[in-house]
């Protein structure tokens, strides 16, 4: 099969069409079918988790605490894709693709990231366009956001960056502490089944879509005409 595809010209290596006699270095190099990117190795493997709170986004914590890691059985190595803050629940990818994780947390890639958010108190429209508009935080004004008002004291905030403890400072600089933060979405991966604790493999589905909304957004299409 990948014979027939390279025979063809449909397939690329770090953006050059390959010859069926090319080495591949799976692990570092770029390759593209029909130009989309193709998982990094036929071993990759990618989880996708319910963080519950109280666990920390890291693969080891010299202080002996909980991480997000050993929720997840499996032999591999693997790391968590971008954090979330200890208090916070939800949706986070854990892989051993390196290049992957490199492109959902890159800031050029913009990868959409969804919260429902519980603060103090009830927000005022005003409020909420100050978040929808951009807040102004000391490392930076936050880009526009996606915020609705879900019901009293609940947000629906849809960021594609990735500072550090965002959606918390964003809320208090509007007034409204945070009392819960929970990722629903992730770019296009959702799952409203998944309880607190538990985890699963993406399925192959998920993993393409994934790759999509990363190479769409990051690096134009290569077009290849056979
Ligand atoms: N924004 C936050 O404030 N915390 C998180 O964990 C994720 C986004």
């Amino acid at each position: 099969m990948a014979e027939i595809l390279i025979e063809a010209g449909r397939v690329t290596i770090d953006g050059r069409v390959a010859d069926l006699g090319n080495r591949v270095d799976a692990d570092s190099q770029e390759i593209r079918v029909d130009g989309k990117l193709v998982p990094a190795a036929p071993s990759a493997v990618y989880f996708l988790l319910n963080k519950p709170t109280g666990v920390i986004t890291t693969a080891d914590d010299p202080h002996g605490r909980p991480t997000v890691v050993e929720m997840i059985n499996t032999d591999v190595r693997i790391f968590p894709v971008g954090r979330l803050d200890m208090t916070t629940e939800g949706l986070l990818l854990l892989t051993n693709d390196g290049r992957l994780a490199h492109l959902l947390t890159h800031p050029s890639v913009g990868i959409e990231k969804e919260y429902l958010v519980r603060v103090e108190g009830d927000p005022s429209p005003a409020s909420i366009r100050r978040l929808r508009e951009g807040i102004q935080l000391e490392d930076g004004l936050t880009a526009p956001a996606q915020v609705s008002r879900v019901s009293d004291g609940v947000l629906r905030i849809v960021i594609h960056e990735g500072k550090n403890r965002q959606v918390r400072r964003m809320c208090e600089a509007i007034g409204h502490d945070v009392i819960r933060l929970v990722r629903t979405r992730i770019g296009p991966i959702q799952d409203a089944k998944l309880t607190p604790g538990g985890s699963r493999s993406l399925s192959v589905g998920e993993v393409r879509k994934l790759m999509d909304a990363v190479g769409f957004a990051g690096q134009p299409e290569t077009t290849i005409t056979s």
